[in-house]
């Protein structure tokens, strides 16, 4: 099984694909986590891909094409595989059926993540992480039980995305709608799209993307 999910920032891609890796054992490939990790590593991807991604922006087409490539190659995605944040442009989705094709595998489904972008800002904005155990909060949403101390693993190191303000998230949604948004024709023209309301409480995403695998499984 190999599937996109797709949406604009904040859409719940990650809560999703979260969801599918411990439900399912599907293997998440998230160009976002990729390319924060090259960021956190220095390597020259991520001196590349520092200050694009700070400022909002996509990083290059070949640089995430490359990253996603030499990810399938390393041989642990036979439960399936979650395309998160990826593709996000025309060459990209291209690139995508090209990687695919060259390893004997196909595209089941891209799941489009249906949302209201005005309330996404606050979702984005007001999220954050341990630093230890990586579990994920909220400021209004979902906070921790004692203040400042992380729920799970009691860390007090807690982290915020730097892009995750409102002046880079007004870009990043400008740049899903200029760039991202135009390759759900590209899909939908193979029947690949289905649809799912991701304003819907995350269960209740979760079980509809569930239902949408398990009708591909039973046939
Ligand atoms: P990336 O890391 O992919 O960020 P994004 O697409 O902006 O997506 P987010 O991670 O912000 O949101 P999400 O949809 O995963 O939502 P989440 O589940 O976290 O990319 C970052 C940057 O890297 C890009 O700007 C670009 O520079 C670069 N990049 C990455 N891939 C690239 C590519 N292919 N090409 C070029 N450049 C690339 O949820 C958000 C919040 O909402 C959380 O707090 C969550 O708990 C909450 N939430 C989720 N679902 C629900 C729900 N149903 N109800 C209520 N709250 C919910």
């Amino acid at each position: 099984m190999n599937i996109i999910l797709l949406g604009p920032p904040g859409a719940g891609k990650g809560t999703q694909a979260g969801r599918l890796v411990t439900e399912r054992g599907m293997v998440q490939l998230s160009t976002g986590d990729m390319l924060r990790a090259a960021v956190r590593s220095g390597s020259p991807v991520g001196l590349k891909a520092k200050a694009v991604m700070a400022a909002g922006e996509l990083v290059s087409d070949a640089i995430v094409s490359a990253l996603i490539g030499e990810r399938l190659d390393l041989g642990d995605t036979d439960a399936g595989v979650i395309f998160d944040g990826f593709p996000r442009t025309a060459q990209q989705a291209a690139a995508l059926d090209l990687l695919l094709e060259e390893r004997g595998r196909a595209l089941d489904y891209v799941i489009e993540l249906d949302v209201d972008e005005a309330a996404l800002t606050e979702r984005v904005v007001g999220r954050f992480t341990c630093g230890h155990c990586g579990e994920g909060y909220h400021d209004a949403f979902k906070k921790p039980v004692v203040p400042g101390v992380c729920d799970v693993c009691a860390s007090t190191d807690f982290r915020r995305r730097p892009d995750d303000n409102a002046d880079t998230v007004a870009i990043r949604m400008a740049e899903y709608r200029a760039k991202t948004a135009p390759i759900l024709p590209i899909y939908e023209a193979r029947k690949l799209v289905r649809r799912v309301d991701g304003m819907a409480h995350i269960d209740d995403v979760a079980r509809a993307i569930g239902a949408i695998l398990d009708d591909r499984l039973a046939h």
